[in-house]
């Protein structure tokens, strides 16, 4: 039974549960990063490409036509939604799969063997298989299912660092992290008598690699890195820096929140230890998302919650639990919800990940120009590997009140601090505005945009 949602006639039909010859072999540790042949072009080259995404034959308007909510007006006008990288709009086809699981399918997964809760079960465990093939796992079992990564990293920082740290150790991060990948790792520290350490960037937005690799010291025990900036854009070079904890035996978590929507992903060509997504921004249902980590360190890992599904066996003497991933999985998770980014998934695979990138790619190249001509326009983080995310500030005007003013024109982009106060105060504001793009967003819409942002400034010159 597929009781997965089926999506609509894309040119590339994503992989069915079964292929693909990832899926299901024997564990075996991954290859050392750099053995295998990895597109690094499609890692950290955006999507000016070598690798095959291109998005001419493809019909983006068609494409966008799946997602209801862009139809509608926002104050009397056509909404023109540039805050993916806060949430991104869900396609009819995942809204769909929701809608369809409540319908025909509801039951608790893993619990009842009457047929409904059998569907369910395969439900969520198709996702997990999803999953695991969208982000290029050795196996299944390496995928536990997440509220999001911000669980995701609170799962590895209090089941893998919290036993491991020990005072005088230190954990390393880059300037540019959002909380989720900060807050954790100082939680432990403060528990365990350790420090954060912090990498440095340029003015441009970059990591200064040479400076991350010389912090990679003895006292280092953990590293952790966002694959994309959800506040610069900057797509980092993780298979580099993968590389370089290896070779010192530092783990390292990637967070790929802001990649995976965007970017062919392969965690094994990557080489890191842990990379967490999070399916609101990869047109998923909110509260799902994934934490993968190589077999072994989650096998060594304890459970982080207990509770119901996560056991073995119970007894007032003591408990044995069950094997990765579902020691990690307790309680009834959210199965609707990973109906949903199974769809999600299917539906971005549907398309291709490397023609997703190059068509936002597209959509960057023709957006920044327009923005960087705006008289007072200042543009945070201009590395030349960027993903579609431009910040922004106009001299003399509060990022809210410009966000207020182009909400007015029905232009939805986000201001705030993005859950990156370090990284603001490295640029020395309190906030900026951001405006993340995505495949269905078309050149009229960046021109509207540009427009509505020169009737802001002359409101508020
Ligand atoms: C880079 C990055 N990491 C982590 C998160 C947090 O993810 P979640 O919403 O799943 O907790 C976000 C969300 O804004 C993000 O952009």
């Amino acid at each position: 039974m597929n009781a997965r949602g089926k999506i609509g006639p894309h040119p590339n039909p994503p992989p069915q549960a079964g292929e693909g010859e990832e899926r299901g072999t024997p564990l075996s540790l991954p290859p050392l990063a750099g053995e295998e042949p990895a597109p690094e072009a499609l890692l950290i080259g955006g999507a000016r490409r070598a690798d095959g995404g291109e998005s001419g034959h493809i019909d983006w308007i068609k494409i966008r036509a799946d997602f209801p909510i862009l139809t509608r007006k926002v104050h009397g006008k056509p909404l023109i939604y540039l805050d993916s990288a806060n949430t991104s709009q869900r396609p009819r086809q995942v809204i769909e799969a929701v809608d369809r699981f409540y319908r025909e399918h509801n039951a608790n997964v893993s619990r009842a063997v009457h047929q409904l809760g059998e569907e369910a079960t395969a439900i969520y465990e198709g996702a997990r298989d999803q999953l695991a093939a969208f982000l290029g796992a050795n196996h299944r079992d390496e995928i536990v299912m997440t509220s999001g990564t911000t669980m995701a990293t609170n799962l590895v920082a209090y089941s893998y660092l919290l036993p491991r740290l020990k005072p005088g150790d230190a954990v390393l991060v880059t300037r540019m992290e959002h909380h989720a990948d900060i807050v954790p790792w100082q939680l432990i520290c403060k528990l365990t008598g350790a420090h954060i350490k912090v990498a440095p960037i340029n003015e441009s937005g970059e990591l200064i690699v040479e400076k991350f690799i010389d912090a990679l010291t003895p006292e280092v025990k953990f590293a952790g890195v966002v694959h994309v900036s959800n506040v610069l854009g900057t797509i980092n070079p993780v298979k580099e820096l993968a590389r370089e904890c290896r070779k010192r035996g530092i783990p390292l978590l990637v967070d790929g929140s802001q990649a995976a929507p965007h970017l062919p992903l392969d965690v094994k060509a990557i080489g890191c230890d842990f990379y967490c997504v999070t399916g609101h921004k990869m047109c998923g249902p909110t509260g799902t998302g994934a934490l993968w980590a190589r077999r072994e360190l989650l096998d060594a890992m304890p459970p982080f919650f207990g509770g119901g599904e996560m056991i073995r066996t119970v007894s007032f003497d003591g408990t044995t639990f069950a094997d990765v991933p579902h020691k990690f999985e307790a309680g009834t998770p959210n199965a609707a919800g990973f109906a949903g980014l199974a769809a999600a998934v299917d539906y971005l695979q549907g398309i291709g990940m490397a023609n997703i990138a190059a068509r936002e790619h597209e959509l960057l190249d023709y957006a920044m120009p327009r923005l960087e001509a705006i008289p007072g326009l200042r543009i945070f983080g201009t590395a030349p590997h960027k993903a579609a995310v431009i910040s922004f500030l106009i001299d003399g005007v509060h990022a809210h009140d410009l966000a207020t003013l182009l909400d007015q024109e029905g232009v939805a982009v986000r201001s705030g601090h993005h859950c990156a106060h370090p990284l603001m105060q490295f640029y020395g504001v309190p906030a900026t505005c951001r405006a993340s793009l995505a495949f269905w967003n078309t050149e009229a819409e960046i021109d509207a945009f540009v427009d509505a942002i020169g009737r802001v400034r002359k409101l508020l010159a």
